[in-house]
């Protein structure tokens, strides 16, 4: 307990990160036109080192270039451990379009990283006189990132979102297995001669979830690798949604419309929620603090469950 109220996090829909090589110009007026959320233009993971310059080149353009919405709109940098990371910042922050709202941090493994990042961040808005305050949101993937995951999470002011970054996370900790999410074949518990499969994935989204509510900032699972498997990424972001994340990451197209429906509350969950919240104004006009709703306990702790899918939902509706 503490006298300290939670903070509220950004106030924007986050259901659906999509994902895509700066150095694929094809995909940009794509990604554009898409149902995501928030727009990841990548300069690190999936472009090649010989790729770099140029993607960093058609990323700066595609952002003044292109209509992007509503959409938040954000660039993943290279990480601290490459010679990259600095040119990516100093040309974004010196001839990107201040339609830019975010810089994504790969590899975060401590607060330095974010104030390393901050510092020439801050310095080069203030010489070039932008007005628009650049946002970050940062990877959460190796032991590191996870062993600091709570000073990270209240880095910077900058702080907006925190995804876990599956892929990269399951090597750091020298996790057997080469699947990027979900269901590890490996990972079972026996109950006689049958198998009950259980989520090597939990404990990572759960502290990140738990840093990123204690600070005000969002909480987002990262990519499903296998994106013919639309029942294997519902799945996942469905125990995602229901630990506290508030959306997921897309790598390919058909994965939005999965995510979007999955974070967003359904009709009937709202209704529920809004049903639990009128039998506890009953309840309180009767002076009482719990009361039934469909055969069940309900209580004053009931009123901020509901509130999360109601506030949720009326923010997805604008
Ligand atoms: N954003 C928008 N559109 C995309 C897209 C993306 N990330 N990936 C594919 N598309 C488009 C294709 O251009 C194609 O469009 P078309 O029907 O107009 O030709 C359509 O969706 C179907 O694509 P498909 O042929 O199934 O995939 P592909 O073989 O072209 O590409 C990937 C597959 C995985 C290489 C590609 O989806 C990709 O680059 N994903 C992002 C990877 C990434 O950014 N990783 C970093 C984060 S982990
Ligand atoms: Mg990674």
């Amino acid at each position: 307990m503490s006298f300290r109220l939670q903070p509220t996090p950004p106030a924007r829909p986050n259901r659906c990160q999509l994902f895509g090589p700066g150095s694929n110009t094809k995909l940009f007026a794509k990604m554009a036109a898409s149902e995501a959320d928030v727009i990841n233009l990548d300069l690190e993971d999936s472009v090649s080192p010989g790729d770099k310059d140029a993607a960093r080149a058609n990323v700066i353009e595609a952002i003044g270039a292109h209509d992007w919405g509503t959409k938040t709109l954000s660039v993943r940098i290279n990480s601290l451990d490459t010679p990259f990371w600095y040119r990516d910042v100093v040309d974004l922050l010196e001839q990107a379009d201040e339609r830019l709202d975010l810089i994504m941090i790969p590899k975060v493994g401590n607060v330095a990283d974010v104030y390393a990042v901050d510092a020439l961040v801050t310095a080069i808005e203030t010489a070039r006189g932008r007005t628009k305050k650049i946002g970050f949101e940062v990877i959460i993937e190796s032991a590191a990132g996870l062993a600091h995951v709570n000073e990270i999470a209240a880095a910077s002011p900058r702080m907006q979102a925190m995804s876990l970054g599956a892929a990269d996370y399951a090597a750091s900790m020298g996790m057997q297995t080469t699947g990027i999410g979900g269901t590890q074949e490996n990972y079972y518990m026996l109950h006689g001669e049958a198998r009950h499969y259980s989520d090597p994935w939990h404990w990572a989204q759960t502290a990140i979830v738990a840093a990123c509510r204690t600070h005000g900032i969002l909480p987002v699972d990262g990519p499903f690798g296998d994106f013919s498997d639309d029942e294997g990424y519902r799945a996942q972001a469905r125990r995602s949604a229901t630990l506290g994340m508030v959306g997921k990451w897309a790598i390919h197209p058909r994965q939005i419309a999965l995510a979007n429906a999955v974070f967003t509350p359904s009709d009937a969950a709202v209704a529920e929620a809004r049903e639990i919240l009128a039998a506890m104004e009953d309840a309180k006009a009767k002076g009482e603090g719990a009361t039934v709703y469909k055969g069940r306990l309900v209580d004053i702790a009931s009123i901020k469950q509901a509130e999360v899918i109601v506030k949720q939902s009326e923010m997805i509706a604008g």
